[in-house]
């Protein structure tokens, strides 16, 4: 950490612009899409490779998590990082350890619901990484929604100094999500997988078609979702863009969210939607 903040420091008094991709590894073409545009946009660019304990809940597949460090570092180089942050849990969360960051609504509902702690754990930890990195401006999927509003969020809350970017879903050419940890899936779990973001686009094809009310869309998905019995749905949820609060009318743009386990694989997947 230390180490860190003295880089950073330095360099900030050289004028040079930071840029951070936070990660926890085993690096995907979502994350190089990441580390592509914050490399185009800043003077020094640092990735974070730590597979954070506290955003996972007892049971969840911290141990088994996929990592490849070495790969990844050196994939990183042949992108152009400079900087690889990989602090160790203990240095992270030494003895005596007490502080977390609490989101109030936004972090018990959906993902926060099912994996309670999840986001206080992910917060605290994007704190900790922006106080050692300081970074002008850190990078973020629009896979993982609810946690970068949250982000977007604690920085306005806390006052932060750093601009967060969110950028689109990477997808593979079938619609699947990429996520690191597709690589749990067996080969027919991929293709049930599928059924994700077939049914978000069957979504969009059915607002566009005129479907206004958001308890009717629902339902359809759930349905689509539930045709594969290896699908086991947790949650599908039509949301404003910016507060994800549940609609009831479908007005100018919504999101929708769903969650699903796929042979005890848990995804999720998002797709933003204009009338
Ligand atoms: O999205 C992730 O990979 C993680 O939640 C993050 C933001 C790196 C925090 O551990």
């Amino acid at each position: 950490v230390a180490e860190m903040k003295e880089c950073s420091a330095e360099e900030r008094d050289r004028g040079r612009r930071l840029a951070l991709v936070p990660t926890m590894g085993a690096f995907h073409e979502g994350h190089l899409s990441l580390i592509a545009a914050a490399g185009q946009d800043s003077d020094l660019l640092v990735v974070s490779i730590f597979v954070n304990p506290t955003q996972f809940g007892p049971g969840e597949d911290y141990e088994a998590y996929p990592r490849d460090f070495e790969k990844d570092v050196q994939q990183a180089e042949e992108l152009g990082v400079h900087v690889v942050y990989a602090p160790s849990v203990e240095e992270m969360y030494p003895q005596g350890y007490e502080m977390y960051v609490e989101a109030d609504r936004t972090g018990h509902i959906l993902c926060g619901r099912s994996r309670p702690g999840h986001f206080r754990g992910v917060l605290s930890v994007v704190l900790k990484l922006f106080t050692a990195v300081n970074p002008h401006k850190a990078y973020f999927g629009e896979k993982d929604y609810q946690q970068l509003l949250l982000i977007r969020r604690m920085v306005a809350d806390f006052h932060l100094d750093v601009e967060v970017v969110g950028m689109p879903i990477v997808r593979e050419p079938d619609g699947l999500a990429a996520s690191s940890r597709n690589a749990y899936l067996s080969s027919e779990a991929r293709q049930s997988a599928l059924g994700l973001s077939r049914a978000l686009f069957r979504a969009r094809e059915t607002v566009t078609g005129g479907e206004r009310d958001a308890a009717a869309l629902r339902r359809k998905i759930i349905s689509w979702l539930e045709e594969d019995r290896r699908v086991v749905v947790d949650y599908v949820a039509v949301c404003h863009p910016e507060t994800l609060e549940e609609v009831r009318r479908i007005g100018e743009e919504v999101v929708i969210l769903l969650a699903a386990k796929v042979e005890g694989t848990r995804l999720i997947d998002n797709l933003r939607v204009a009338t």
